[in-house]
């Protein structure tokens, strides 16, 4: 479970509204548009039950996504608050299963974990061609586990 079910985040249009007059900053409809998708996405990670895989499952259709939520990348010029609404979704998510940390970091932390996880598996599974060892899948099921929810800084298509 990623969030505290017995709490919501639908006060996060109210902790924009107050950080608008609190700090005296203008009512902006595109930030609010954003804050709107963030708590309906909030929504779908509260209700979102990550199943383990069956063995059929398994057998059949081991790399198959479960669908979970999709998250939410904000994109815009510079100095149009997208730190500032990310830094409130943050602030506002119940719960002990998140992380808001730099793109640059995760992928460091996430490589260190592959790495781990390769020590694990005997070099001639690791290097079988006709079923090569994939260590992405054992990573993001432990990350997932450990962090259901990740708030990435500065993450950039290139
Ligand atoms: N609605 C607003 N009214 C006035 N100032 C705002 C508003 N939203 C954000 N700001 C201010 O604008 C500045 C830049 O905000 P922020 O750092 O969140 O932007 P950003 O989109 O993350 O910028 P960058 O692209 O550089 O990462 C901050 O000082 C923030 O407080
Ligand atoms: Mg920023």
């Amino acid at each position: 479970m990623l969030f505290d079910r017995a709490r919501s985040i639908s006060s996060l249009s109210d902790a924009y509204e107050s950080t608008i007059i609190e700090k005296g900053l203008r009512s902006d409809p595109h930030q609010k548009n954003v804050v709107a998708k963030l708590e309906h996405f909030h929504d779908r990670l509260q209700r979102y039950q990550p199943r383990e895989p069956s063995i059929l499952d398994k057998v059949f259709g081991g790399k198959k996504r479960t669908g979970g939520p999709k998250g939410v990348y904000l994109y815009g010029t510079v100095g149009t608050g997208k730190t500032m609404l990310m830094d409130m979704f943050y602030q506002n998510a119940d719960g002990e299963k998140k992380l808001r940390t730099h793109f640059n970091s995760f992928m460091l932390d996430v490589h260190a974990r592959i790495h781990e996880v390769k020590k694990t598996v005997p070099k001639h599974q690791r290097h079988n061609k006709s079923n090569p060892f994939d260590p992405i899948a054992p990573v993001a099921t432990k990350s997932a586990r450990t962090r259901g929810s990740y708030a990435l800084m500065n993450f950039r298509f290139v």
